[in-house]
């Protein structure tokens, strides 16, 4: 099996409603950090790690993520005939056009977890190791994280890899969550997983982020898998029944995170953003300058 990542998915389909009432109308995927939609940037992050297709698992009522993703050749004209030819051009740029990624949107219907959202993506997957990106999870650096982790990857002899990051004891329960057997540099080598555990049986405090590169075997092991925490078809179970035959192993990667299926996460990127960001010096220090307290990084 090649170990070479051609293939791309990003499981959209989910209702968001972590961030309700922001999202009864607009999918989670398409709110903005500043003025650039969390799946662009996902989207940014996989166009420069190198893959070849883009499989988007969407839900039905969500069809404004196909709106955003691809190319609109219409709006770019009108941009252009009122002299916005700069803006139509960066529209241009960060769309999808089918002429150097294919893109392909597939349908989750029912909410069954992101185990099954990955599996809706099987027929479509070209051939080798898959990667996974959770839009929510918003990871900036250079080069992105799955850029880093696909180089790990066809260059070590790991055949799950999952980005992972420590997290305070108390936040276990919200990941899922390595046993670890062996460290070794950014590798933690696990033999076991579990989908979000109490913070008292947790098996230790490093989480999986919304990043995997993922053995074609995947989707073997997710057909079979039986639902698990929430009642869902879990994609850390179906990694985690793995462990004995494959490698897996979490990935710590350089860049910072932010949860931005959370107001807190969502906040805290938008500030950590406009801090780099000159254009908005004046709105930060008249904010700062209120009295009011904001750490910005
Ligand atoms: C999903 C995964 C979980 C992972 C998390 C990262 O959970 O199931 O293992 O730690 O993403 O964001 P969700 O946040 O979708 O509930």
């Amino acid at each position: 099996m090649t170990k070479t990542v051609r293939t791309a998915i990003f499981p959209v389909a989910g209702m968001g409603t972590r961030f309700l009432p922001a999202t009864k109308a607009i999918p989670k995927e398409l709110l903005p950090v500043l003025d650039t939609p969390l799946i662009q940037y996902a989207i940014d992050e996989a166009r420069e790690a190198g893959v070849e297709k883009m499989i988007f698992v969407n839900h039905p009522s969500k069809s404004a993520i196909e709106q955003h993703v691809l190319h609109d050749a219409k709006l770019n004209a009108t941009l252009c005939e009122r002299g916005k030819g700069k803006l139509a051009a960066e529209l241009e740029a960060a769309a999808l056009n089918e002429k150097d990624i294919e893109v392909v949107f597939t349908h989750q219907d029912e909410p069954l977890g992101l185990g099954h959202a990955i599996l809706c993506a099987r027929e479509e997957a070209l051939p080798g190791a898959v990667a996974v990106l959770l839009p929510d999870d918003l990871i900036l650096g250079r080069p992105g994280a799955l850029g880093q982790m696909i180089s790990a990857y066809e260059n070590g002899d790991v055949d799950h890899m999952l980005a992972t990051m420590e997290v305070p004891r108390e936040n276990v329960s919200a990941y899922g969550v390595l046993s670890v057997s062996r460290r070794d540099g950014p590798f933690a080598i696990c033999d076991g997983l579990v989908e979000k555990p109490d913070a008292d049986v947790a098996p230790s405090t490093t989480a999986v982020v919304g990043r995997y590169v993922l053995d074609n075997s995947i989707f073997e092991a997710l057909a079979t898998q039986e639902p698990g925490a929430g009642g869902e078809i879990q994609l850390t179970d179906a990694i985690a029944s793995a462990i004995g035959d494959k490698t897996v192993a979490g990935y710590r990667f350089a860049g910072n995170r932010f949860d931005c299926g959370s107001k807190e996460g969502m906040l805290s990127a938008q500030l950590f953003l406009a801090a780099q960001n000159p254009a908005y010096d004046e709105v930060i220090s008249e904010f700062l300058g209120t009295g009011a307290q904001a750490e910005v990084a």
